[in-house]
């Protein structure tokens, strides 16, 4: 088991085996969705919801917190990729070792010990969720886990990966606010995307995303699996 476990994450092999383990069981411990119902939600990629956000006064409101976007975890920092959570343990944007302002391997590699968290684990909302422009999303506030606005710049990028091992223990959303950036999952590149449409995407397919244009905005969104029947009935 911990050979399968390094070969998704060879930089676990730094760590003591016996916190691996405890991360691996945390995970596996928790709540999941049957694969039906799953690809029921998920038809295809990047499915459309009727949720959209207005852009041009996301861009106003967002503006105000510019200096508060953090660079996104410690690797790759030579790409412009910044974040600010929606949730996170505390709802304050100061919070020390904030999880939504990396990777979640990546935090629990330097910034967990006793206690495993996993995306189920960070739904306090910060005062970004507030955002009047981000009524829209009303409908899965209650649900929201871990969940951030990422920012990229020209080159900024996700390098191919999964989220979510099925049965699935979370379900993803994802939106921009810029055409100019691209997605790639499951082999397939995917332009047609509406800025400012909210999409359940598939991140059970490896997929990845790169930007190519500055300021590209994205909805990066948790939500716990209680969210099903909403996403359902918002799904067109
Ligand atoms: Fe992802």
């Amino acid at each position: 088991m911990l050979e399968i476990i390094y070969k998704i994450w060879p930089q676990f092999r730094e760590l003591p085996e016996e916190k691996v383990i405890r991360w691996y069981k945390t995970y596996d411990n928790q709540t999941t969705i049957d694969n039906e119902k799953y690809f029921a939600l998920h038809t295809s990629s990047l499915v459309p919801t009727s949720m959209i956000v207005d852009v041009e006064l996301f861009h106003d409101q967002i503006e105000k917190y510019r200096n508060q976007f953090s660079q996104w975890g410690i690797n790759h920092v030579n790409f412009p990729r910044y974040g600010i959570p929606l949730t996170n343990l505390t709802g304050s944007l100061k919070e020390e070792n904030d999880p939504s302002r990396m990777p979640l391997d990546e935090h629990f590699m330097y910034h967990q010990d006793k206690h495993i968290i996993t995306d189920n684990d960070v739904r306090i909302h910060t005062e970004i969720c507030n955002l009047s422009s981000l009524d829209p999303i009303n409908p899965i506030k209650p649900y929201l886990i871990r969940s951030s606005i990422l920012r990229w710049d020209t080159m900024g990028h996700f390098k191919p990966h999964i989220d979510v091992g099925l049965p699935a223990p979370n379900l993803r959303l994802w939106g921009t606010t810029n055409p100019n950036m691209c997605l790639k999952i499951g082999g397939k590149i995917i332009r047609d995307f509406e800025p400012g449409r909210i999409y359940i995407i598939d991140t059970s397919k490896i997929h990845e995303g790169w930007a190519t244009d500055d300021n590209v905005y994205q909805f990066f969104i948790g939500c716990s699996i209680e969210s099903y029947d909403t996403l359902i009935n918002l799904s067109q």
